[in-house]
């Protein structure tokens, strides 16, 4: 093989680029020579917008393109289902198809919520979906899209993202800590943290995989390791932002989720198991315990 071919960076463009997942991509993509990074916002690549996506995509030509663009307002997305759909569905087969005319194979991100949360052992990738509101639907309905028009794709679902940045139930409860001396929080609903930081990692190492031959194109889970459910999660983020900072809760209240109404409907357990991505990529899954305490030195060292 050429030896400047090897030796070039991998291009890779990312949409959404100032997410969650987006950013920690970012971060670690920058940080590694391997990779070429072309972080692409919305206010610079509106996946909604064929023509803005042909253009970029001609003018970048990226090895990959990695689609961290979502409208993921879960329960507004009840009420404004068309922009839901526009992003979370017609936006992936816009990529798709774009990236299908240039030979450009696409990482996608989905989600947990796609299955209705009935299985209290959790979901394989091959578990049939069964997604409860319009956010659900429309990245199911995103998924196969994708498959159905790029065969070269990678779908990875991810469950209870949270990092530094966004609208992420870390980030909500050290707010709620701050101001009630009560905290409630559902504690039947349960599931698996996963730091965003961690999805950059499982990503660009598959990616990487993939680059160097790895015929494992397909859908995969993932998630920080150790079941949970909110109200546990609640009392260990408290725990480890206490080393930082004193809060006003004096008691904490587990609830019902049938006492806890959202306009979207949730699933009460979205366990994913991560066996093939072990089995086909040798990744692991790290224990979202370590992330936290990581984020929790990002969080304070950011407010010095
Ligand atoms: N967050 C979770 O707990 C969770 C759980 C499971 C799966 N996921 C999935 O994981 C992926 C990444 O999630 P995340 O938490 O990183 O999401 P995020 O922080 O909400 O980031 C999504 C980004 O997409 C941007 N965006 C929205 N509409 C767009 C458009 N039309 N064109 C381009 N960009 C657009 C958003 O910009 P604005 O903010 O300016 O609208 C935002 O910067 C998503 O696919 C999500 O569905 C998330």
């Amino acid at each position: 093989m050429d030896l400047d071919l090897l030796l070039k960076p991998v291009k890779i463009l990312i949409t959404g680029a100032n997410g969650q997942v987006g950013t920690a991509l970012q971060l670690q993509g920058e940080n590694e020579s391997f990779f070429n990074v072309i972080p692409l916002d919305k206010s610079k690549l509106d996946i909604t917008d064929s023509e803005q996506i042909n253009e970029l995509l001609a003018q970048h030509l990226p090895d990959y393109v990695i689609n961290c663009a979502a409208f993921d307002h879960i329960d507004e997305a009840e009420h404004k289902s068309e922009t839901c759909y526009a992003v979370n569905t017609e936006g992936v087969e816009k990529l798709a198809l774009a990236c299908g005319d240039l030979n450009i194979p696409m990482f996608h991100l989905s989600t947990d919520y796609v299955f209705d949360g009935h299985y209290a052992s959790g979901y394989t990738e091959d578990d049939e979906v069964a997604p409860l509101g319009v956010y659900a639907d429309s990245k199911w309905q995103g998924e196969e899209r994708l498959r159905q028009l790029l065969p070269k794709h990678i779908i990875l679902r991810v469950s209870w993202l949270f990092s530094e940045q966004g609208n992420n139930f870390v980030l909500r409860t050290l707010e709620a800590a701050r101001q009630s001396k009560v905290l409630e929080a559902v504690s039947d609903r349960r599931g698996c943290p996963t730091s965003a930081a961690d999805v950059a990692r499982v990503i660009l190492a598959m990616l990487k995989q993939i680059h160097n031959g790895a015929d494992a194109w397909g859908t995969y889970h993932y998630c920080g390791a150790e079941i949970t459910n909110r109200y546990d999660f609640c009392k260990e983020i408290l725990i480890a932002a206490g080393n930082y900072e004193n809060f006003e809760v004096e008691k904490m209240v587990p609830i019902s989720s049938k006492d806890y109404v959202t306009e979207a409907q949730r699933p009460n357990t979205s366990i994913l198991i991560c066996k093939k991505l072990l089995s086909v990529f040798g990744i692991r899954q790290k224990p979202w315990r370590q992330e936290l305490q990581w984020l929790m030195r990002i969080i304070y060292n950011q407010q010095k």
